[in-house]
């Protein structure tokens, strides 16, 4: 069985339909969800479908418990799904090409230090921007800059708010990510 471990800061919806997309799946399976936020919506989540759930509080990030809980699990990718805090470099060298992220733009545009969620579609939108989209990325040491796996774009219009863009991105994250999960770990299998 192929490990997934998802990682998320918020309210968890991505991790929820990666959760959902591998409930039923006999070769993977999400083993664990982790947070960095004690009242992360993601737990709920998690639970309903049965998968352990690690809160981290910062003093913990700092001594390294996750990078420690990590090497000893081993899963075999790691799922960034709203994930805030910055992955450290040991980990990106413990796990080469297994640690990915979803963002909600599409990179090189709108990414680095402090774009996440609505900032980002703040932005799009202040800019005219007439597209947007997803972008699904290994992590590497710095922000929204490892290589690309998959994009898809979205067209908006002047008419559309934030929250109309981030229901359009949204809807296209929960199309694609768990798809191009599927399709990483299948390709590692064969
Ligand atoms: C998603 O839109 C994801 O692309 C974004 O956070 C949101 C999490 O939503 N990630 C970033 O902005 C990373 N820079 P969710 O908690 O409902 O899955």
């Amino acid at each position: 069985m192929k490990k997934i471990a998802i990682l998320a800061s918020g309210g968890g919806s991505n991790a929820e339909s990666i959760l959902k997309h591998f409930s039923l799946n006999k070769t993977i399976s999400v083993s664990m969800v982790i947070s960095n936020k004690k009242n992360a919506g993601v737990f709920d989540r998690a639970e309903k479908y049965n998968v352990p759930c690690l809160w981290l509080n910062d003093d913990a990030l700092k001594k390294k418990i996750l990078s420690n809980y990590l090497f000893k699990v081993k899963p075999d990718l790691i799922v960034l799904a709203g994930f805030l805090l910055k992955i450290s470099s040991e980990l990106i060298r413990e796990f080469p090409r297994k640690i990915i992220n979803i963002h909600p733009s599409l990179l090189p545009s709108y990414g680095g230090k402090g774009m996440f969620g609505d900032n980002v579609h703040k932005i799009v939108k202040k800019n005219g921007e007439t597209q947007t989209g997803i972008t699904i990325h290994y992590v590497n040491e710095e922000y929204d800059k490892g290589e690309i796996i998959f994009q898809k774009k979205v067209n908006i219009s002047k008419n559309d708010s934030v929250n109309d863009i981030s229901k359009k991105v949204q809807a296209l994250e929960h199309l694609y990510y768990s798809r191009i999960i599927e399709k990483l770990l299948s390709i590692e299998k064969g």
